[in-house]
């Protein structure tokens, strides 16, 4: 077992890191995306692919709490890390507060945005408690909605962020 919680075998590496809160272990090429990895290996459909390209922010997820854009990464980045998908922001069946803005003010249309959104959000707001416009704003830029329900994501963002100050 290397520094980094990887295991060598031929072209494959065994991969751990903890995954919502559960541990877990991959074997795979190594240069694999996490992105791939979570769809494809893991069944976590939830992290959304968009570009491909670490533009759109569809595929965010948290690797140590940190916002993180899955299809740059390589699954082999993240051993040894605490990785979060949409699965696991409410693991006790309770929406995470982000998650109950996004529903009351009817934050999105089609979806497909919506859990890199709302993870890009979590990360914030953890970082930063009460955010300002700008931050808030230059969060944003990160996400394209495709379906442009930018107003009323602006909303629940603000709506998030008051909760969270409270
Ligand atoms: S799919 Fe990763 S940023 Fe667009
Ligand atoms: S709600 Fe459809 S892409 Fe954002």
């Amino acid at each position: 077992m290397a520094a980094d919680n990887t295991l060598v075998t031929g072209m494959e590496k065994t991969i751990t890191f903890t995954l919502n809160g559960q541990p877990r272990t991959v074997t795979t090429d190594p240069e694999r995306r996490l992105l791939e990895v979570l769809r494809e290996d893991l069944d976590l459909t939830g992290t959304k692919y968009g570009c491909g390209e670490s533009e759109c922010g569809a595929c965010t997820v948290l690797v140590d709490g940190a916002a993180v854009r899955s299809c740059g990464r390589s699954v082999e980045s993240v051993g040894g890390k605490q990785i979060t998908t949409i699965e696991g922001l409410s693991p006790a069946g309770r929406l995470h507060p982000v998650q109950e803005a996004f529903l009351a003010e009817q934050a999105f249309q089609c979806g497909y945005c919506t859990s890199g959104m709302v993870l890009g959000l979590v990360a914030l707001l953890s970082r930063k408690p009460i955010p300002s416009d700008a931050e808030i704003l230059s969060r944003m830029e990160g996400h394209l909605c495709r379906c442009c329900g930018y107003p009323n994501l602006v909303k629940a963002i603000r709506r998030a962020a008051a909760a969270a100050r409270k």
